[in-house]
């Protein structure tokens, strides 16, 4: 029996392994350290932040995540396969580590949240 995830250090555990897998993706890796040239020092923080606002109703993330996601797709196109990709990998990750009630709401926000900007980024 997993733990489910509890606090910061959880989700931050969530957080690493999970960008850790999107970098070595064939379809993702190149789209966050090519195209965008994320500064990883001060992405996985606000990764913690807005993965802790979401399920420890933390309230420490501000930020415009559709926006930023809509200006990304135009550089790089950012369609059904990259989402896919990025669902499988966070699914994986969280069951690989998670089990309980905040891991299956991590499960149900990500896939909710990657839906609607699929949809903004393809009706905009
Ligand atoms: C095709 C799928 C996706 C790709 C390729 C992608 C890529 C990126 C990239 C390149 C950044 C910018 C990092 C930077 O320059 O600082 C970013 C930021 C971010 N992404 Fe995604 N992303 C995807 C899906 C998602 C989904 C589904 C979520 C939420 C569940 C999400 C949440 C975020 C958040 C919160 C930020 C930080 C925005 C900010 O406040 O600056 N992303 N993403």
């Amino acid at each position: 029996m997993k733990n489910d995830i509890q606090d910061r250090a959880d989700i931050e555990m969530m957080v690493n392994t999970f960008y850790g897998k999107v970098r070595e993706s064939i379809v993702l890796g190149y789209i966050f350290d090519n195209v965008a040239q994320v500064n990883w020092e001060s992405h996985l923080p606000r990764m913690y932040s807005f993965w802790a606002s979401v399920l420890l109703d933390e309230q420490s993330y501000s930020g415009n995540t559709m926006h930023k996601h809509l200006e990304l797709n135009k550089i790089t196109s950012l369609t059904n396969v990259e989402f896919s990709e990025w669902l499988l990998l966070f699914n994986q990750t969280v069951s690989e580590l998670f089990e309980g009630d905040k891991a299956d709401e991590a499960k149900v926000r990500a896939t909710n949240i990657a839906r609607l900007m699929f949809h903004k980024i393809n009706t905009a």
